[in-house]
């Protein structure tokens, strides 16, 4: 019983896995949850993969050394680098990792043309070529790697002019033929859908993959034994590698925004 009320850990490279945090609250929100955001090392997505591995690690050792009892890798790019690693490491620790939410997207409509928007590691991963190879016969996918887009989510910057012409530059040439999916294959970027949609028509299907990581955390915790027994609302608690004030308070500010991606 005293193990199920211990936090659920959530960690990402930035603020970015506030996107998961959100979805795990709305669907869990009586467990306590720590979350960590390493914005002192981010970006993740142009590090060479054994440095990702490493932080990754550490911060995870940390984060169960603090008593989660599961941890969830809000983070595409930790998540292709190292969650086989980490699954081996602890065994008996539920380590949820997420992944673009490609195959909602497959689904949503007979032979969709689909554009997948992630972190440079994340597109050339392993991990995510396989996930490409199940789909391809499917639908027209277009995989995109966006450098520089998770910076403005790590500034607080989710509108505005420098955010439209950057998205605008980087998406203008899949306005033609029209999209009908766009997956947001990287945590910061559900916090900019609004841009997203001004830019490629309202009429564009976004997925990300919170709803879908959250609702496997809970089947995971569930198996565990491991899901709070308590009908009491619980906490979050946040933490930042820069020890920033201001960082805290955007996460605050990200977990309270209801921006709707769907
Ligand atoms: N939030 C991270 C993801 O989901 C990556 C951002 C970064 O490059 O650090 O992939």
């Amino acid at each position: 019983m005293e193990d199920a009320r211990r936090p659920i850990a959530v960690f990402d490279s930035g603020v970015g896995g506030v996107s998961v945090l959100r979805a795990l609250v709305d669907l869990m929100p009586n467990e306590n949850y720590i979350y960590f955001g390493d914005s002192a090392h981010a970006p993740y997505g142009s590090k060479p993969l054994e440095d990702v591995r490493e932080l990754t690690e550490m911060h995870v050792t940390h984060l169960l050394e603090a008593g989660a009892k599961a941890v969830v890798v809000a983070c595409n790019t930790a998540t292709s680098a190292d969650i086989t690693i980490l699954r081996e490491r602890y065994p008996h620790i539920p380590m949820i990792g997420i992944e673009p939410a490609l195959k909602p997207a497959v689904l949503s409509k007979s032979n969709p043309r689909v554009l997948v928007m992630g972190t440079a590691m994340t597109i050339r991963q392993e991990k995510f070529r396989k996930l490409l190879n199940m789909y391809e016969g499917q639908a027209v996918i277009y995989p995109l790697s966006c450098p520089g887009l998770m910076e403005f989510v790590e500034r607080g910057e989710l509108s505005g002019r420098a955010l439209y012409e950057f998205l605008e530059k980087l998406l203008t040439p899949y306005k033609e033929p029209v999209l009908d999916c766009v997956v947001l294959g990287c945590t910061h970027y559900p916090f900019v859908t609004d841009t997203i949609r001004q830019i490629l028509g309202s009429k564009v299907a976004v997925f990300e993959g919170g709803p879908g990581t959250a609702r496997e955390t809970r089947r995971r915790l569930q198996q565990a034994g491991l899901l709070n027994p308590s009908s009491k609302k619980g906490t979050v608690r946040f933490e930042n590698s820069l020890n920033m004030p201001e960082k805290i308070r955007l996460c605050r500010m990200l977990l309270d925004s209801k921006e709707n991606v769907k």
